[in-house]
């Protein structure tokens, strides 16, 4: 961890504030809201490694493990964890920075395993290349 608390050496495929429009009442954000972010960044590697298309094919796994509020700054971490002949499973680490007065505070906030197939044009299944 680096001072701010968030990951060494990995880098967010997203960053991005949650804004009280993406909040509830109670202030805390929508879970929707943040499978959303999830969803998209498992996207981003997944896209590279099938070069091409992809769908999401299943959540294997999804934890909100603390709450994210509105101002927090959310980051995305996304890591391939299995390339099948069609698919990619991708684990998606998110953090919430937060400010308390002059200090920022930074929380794992979800944590998540999802899998990419990769598709041809007419939607089916398509063998990820080997390079
Ligand atoms: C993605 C889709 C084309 C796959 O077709 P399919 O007939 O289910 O294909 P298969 O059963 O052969 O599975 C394809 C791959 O997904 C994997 N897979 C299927 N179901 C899975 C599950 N529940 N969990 C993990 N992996 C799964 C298979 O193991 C296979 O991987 P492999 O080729 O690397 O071994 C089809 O299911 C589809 O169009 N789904 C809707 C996608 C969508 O709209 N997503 C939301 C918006 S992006």
């Amino acid at each position: 961890m680096t001072e701010t608390g968030l990951p060494v050496g990995r880098i967010p495929v997203i960053r991005l504030p949650a804004t009280p429009a993406d909040a509830n009442k109670g202030g805390s954000i929508f879970g929707g809201w943040i499978m959303s972010q999830v969803d998209i960044a498992g996207s981003i590697p997944a896209e590279v490694v099938a070069k091409g298309s992809i769908v999401t094919r299943a959540v294997d796994s999804f934890e909100f493990k603390s709450p994210v509020f509105a101002g927090d700054l959310v980051s995305c971490y996304a890591e391939i964890t299995h390339i099948g002949r069609t698919s990619v499973k991708v684990m998606v680490d998110v953090y919430a920075q937060r400010r308390r007065g002059d200090q920022i505070e930074t929380i794992m906030v979800t944590e998540a395993s999802l899998v990419y197939v990769a598709i041809d044009q007419q939607g089916r299944p398509r063998a990820i290349p080997k390079d």
